[in-house]
């Protein structure tokens, strides 16, 4: 198995929402009912609601033309493993998983040496961040659920798998990324006596052209934009509130250090020691004087965590730069795909679904560059899931989009800040309203924008 350290922030897990302001921050945009969409959908951290068949209904009087469908890899091993706690963290054991799991061939776009057979590693101890028994078993009912909706009703996906022709199949180039997409595989197109050798080809990107995530090296001026919504006066007031537990949480790591910026510019870190041990019912942590993290810091970070996502990538004067640097480059390939979708839809044997295997942050991009409500804009969840589909009306050729976020239909606010009346409704977006607001997130020219 490969495996790709990175510092990129990722995931997180969960129990418990409240409509929870941390410290003394005003929320001043309060988007729609988030606690009536939280009691009537659900949320948690842990495991992302999933699209049911039971529920869906196709569009009236109107031919699918493309899906894509996007998704946070499943459960996984925080991002920081303590040595003391490595025995702790012997989850990770997916050779049980061989006689279900597709063969993969992963390719990176770039040419590198990074292109080989998916191979399981045969230890059960978790690297960090990688993705657990439990993710992997999610992740595949997940492709259980989308094949129930693509295969099984709607006829729109073969039901043998006899090559990968109508799928494309994307990840990063971070490992648990790309597992995920294998069990979501697995789940899609069970392995038969049949079917068992058809390898299926993952391609990512080189990491300095990923645009599955908040990219720096993408977009230069990504770093000053974060930047300044950490400079605002909310954000510091944030940081600011709640400095014993905080101190108590961060000398927990054995990586922590003040001056280590990631410990004092954000609270991410601080939930993912948390949420992931919440997710796996492991004991909570304690640092080396013996103070012990509890349940209402659990809450705490939680909620910590939803106001800094949505704040950062929606409600700050900054958000819409953010926007256009970290969901715009996504962007432009996303509505470049659903062209090209439309353009081939007479070709037999053409691509029908695209399937984006990222991360919490590649959710969340997606999600704040929509404009999605609160609810939208929650902290995406273990195998968080967005399927977006184009659809063309028999009777007027016209193409609408409809959007599924964790099986809901996606309600967004305006397409400017503090208008919350909805640019669009994802029930069935007219394509030309989606493209031309699309346009308006999509730098025309990234480079020259992006310059520092
Ligand atoms: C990758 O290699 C192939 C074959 O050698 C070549 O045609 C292609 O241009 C290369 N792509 C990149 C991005 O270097
Ligand atoms: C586990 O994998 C390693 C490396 O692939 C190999 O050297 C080792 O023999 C394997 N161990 C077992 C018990 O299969
Ligand atoms: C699958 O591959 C194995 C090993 O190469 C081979 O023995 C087997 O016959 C193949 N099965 C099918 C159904 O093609
Ligand atoms: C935080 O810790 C300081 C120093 O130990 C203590 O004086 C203070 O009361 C604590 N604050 C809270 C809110 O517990
Ligand atoms: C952070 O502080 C430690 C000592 O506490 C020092 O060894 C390290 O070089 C510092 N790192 C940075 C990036 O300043
Ligand atoms: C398809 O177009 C017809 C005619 O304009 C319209 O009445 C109908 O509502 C459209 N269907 C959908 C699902 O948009």
């Amino acid at each position: 198995m490969k495996y790709t350290f990175t510092s990129v922030f990722l995931a997180l897990a969960s129990s418990s929402l409240s409509a929870y302001v941390p410290g003394t921050v005003v929320s001043e945009l309060n988007k729609r009912d988030l606690a009536s969409d939280v009691a009537k959908f659900g949320y948690t951290y842990c495991a992302a609601n999933l699209p049911d068949v039971s529920q869906y209904a196709p569009v009236a009087n109107s031919d699918l033309i493309f899906v894509q469908a996007f998704m946070r890899h499943g459960d996984r091993a925080p991002v920081f493993i303590n040595d003391a706690d490595i025995p702790l963290w012997n989850l990770c054991d997916k050779t049980v998983y061989n006689n279900v799991a597709r063969p993969i061939y992963v390719t990176d776009l770039s040419n590198s040496t990074l292109n080989f057979n998916y191979v399981t590693a045969n230890t059960s101890t978790c690297l960090p961040g990688e993705l657990t028994q439990k993710g992997a078993e999610y992740s595949m009912s997940l492709g259980k659920k989308a094949r129930s909706i693509y295969v099984d009703t709607l006829k729109f996906l073969d039901s043998d798998y006899k090559s990968q022709s109508q799928l494309r199949v994307r990840s990063t180039y971070i490992d648990r990324t790309q597992e995920t997409a294998r069990y979501f595989l697995s789940g899609l197109y069970p392995i038969t006596p049949a079917n068992k050798n058809v390898s299926t080809t993952i391609f990512h990107y080189q990491a300095a052209a990923e645009t599955l995530l908040t990219n720096t090296a993408l977009c230069p001026k990504l770093a000053t934009v974060q930047g300044q919504i950490i400079a605002t006066p909310q954000f510091q007031t944030y940081l600011a509130a709640d400095p014993n537990v905080t101190q108590k949480l961060n000398t927990m790591f054995d990586v922590y250090s003040p001056n280590v910026t990631f410990f004092t510019t954000s609270r991410v870190y601080q939930s993912d020691l948390l949420q992931t041990r919440v997710c796996q019912n492991l004991p909570l942590p304690c640092n080396k004087l013996g103070q012990c993290a509890t349940a209402s810091d659990v809450t705490l970070e939680l909620n910590n965590i939803q106001f800094e996502v949505k704040y950062t990538r929606r409600d700050s004067q900054y958000s819409p730069q953010f926007q256009r640097f970290a969901s715009g480059p996504l962007f432009a390939q996303v509505l470049q795909e659903l062209n090209s979708a439309i353009a081939s839809q007479k070709k037999c044997n053409r691509v029908r679904m695209s399937i984006y295997s990222g991360h919490d942050d590649t959710m969340s991009n997606i999600m704040a560059g929509l404009h999605a409500d609160d609810f939208g804009m929650l902290w995406p969840s273990y195998d968080d899931n967005t399927l977006l589909e184009l659809w063309k009306n028999k009777s007027t050729g016209k193409y609408s989009v409809r959007i599924l976020n964790n099986g809901q239909i996606l309600k967004v606010l305006g397409a400017n800040q503090g208008d919350s009346t909805p640019w669009c409704d994802f029930n069935g977006c007219d394509f030309d309203t989606f493209t031309n607001y699309m346009n308006s997130i999509i730098p025309a020219n990234l480079a020259a924008e992006c310059t520092v």
